[in-house]
């Protein structure tokens, strides 16, 4: 159903009584998220009008043969990212994800996002499917270096001489097997599952919404517009993150009342 809850009647009315009273039943409940999450927050997604990928090639940033070419220039990238993501803040989306740990039985957090914004929210149940950008490795041995790198004498080095990258996932890598299949359990278990602010065109990650839906979950679908699982969607509400999970916390406590 379309919600736009700027001028839809409050609460109960504005969300649907099939979607409330289905959420009311909901002990276990999974938030998987996107960039468009964290779009109100200031940081850029990579679909759409302003998207990354429509001005940057991937294959030259995203992937582990660009990173062997050419360290440097996919660390200015980084660096650039890391400098706008530590200038923003998690907004009301991810703020109303963390308040749901007080309303349901368990809350888990499958994000797609690499800016660590749930986590600063204070969520606690949260799996990273594409990495994070703070923390970064050396390819050779894998040590992990999360403080700041030095790259006063260029691309920093490990003490085994190895590069250090970020601990992203790029094209053509596989997903941290065990961040995958926390997610899938914790999809497959779910009451229900809510898909924010994702285009949902990238695979395996996509795949958990099929995944939670198989197994019997409610799929919610929360974007400012139609993506390619909306069809399989139980329920949609279109129009901003930010101003919609809000909405939703509302209605539960009010229903708790
Ligand atoms: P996309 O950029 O593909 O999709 C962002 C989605 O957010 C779109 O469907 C928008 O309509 C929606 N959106 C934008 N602003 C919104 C808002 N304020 N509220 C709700 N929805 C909003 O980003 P992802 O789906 O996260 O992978 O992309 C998936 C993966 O592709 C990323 O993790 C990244 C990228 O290549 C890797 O880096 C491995
Ligand atoms: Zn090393």
């Amino acid at each position: 159903m379309n919600s736009d809850l700027s001028n839809s009647p409050p609460l109960r009315g504005g969300l649907g009584e099939a979607f409330l009273d289905k959420l009311s039943e909901s002990k276990k409940i999974v938030f998987f998220t996107g960039a468009g999450i964290s779009a109100e927050s200031g940081i850029p997604t990579f679909r759409g009008k302003d998207g990354i990928w429509n001005k940057l090639r991937p294959e030259e940033l995203a992937n582990f043969n660009a990173f062997m070419r050419n360290p440097q220039m996919v660390w200015e990238w980084y660096n650039h990212r890391k400098k706008i993501i530590h200038e923003s803040k998690p907004n009301t989306g991810h703020l109303a994800i963390s308040e749901m740990q007080d309303l349901f039985d368990e809350v888990t957090v499958v994000t797609q996002n690499i800016d660590n914004l749930h986590r600063r929210a204070g969520s606690k149940n949260i799996f990273e499917l594409h990495g994070n950008i703070e923390r970064n490795f050396c390819i050779n041995c894998r040590t992990f270096y999360n403080e700041e790198l030095d790259f006063a004498n260029g691309v920093p080095k490990c003490k085994c001489g190895g590069l250090i990258r970020p601990d992203v996932v790029w094209f053509g890598e596989y997903l941290p097997e065990d961040q995958f299949e926390g997610s899938e359990k914790a999809a497959v278990l779910s009451d229900m599952f809510f898909v924010v602010g994702t285009s949902a065109v990238v695979y395996p990650a996509a795949g958990l919404v099929h995944a939670a839906k198989r197994a019997g979950s409610f799929i919610v679908e929360v974007n400012i517009e139609p993506t390619e699982i909306s069809s399989i969607c139980h329920e949609s509400f279109w129009g901003e993150a930010g101003k919609i999970l809000p909405e939703i916390v509302k209605a539960v406590k009010s229903n708790n009342r």
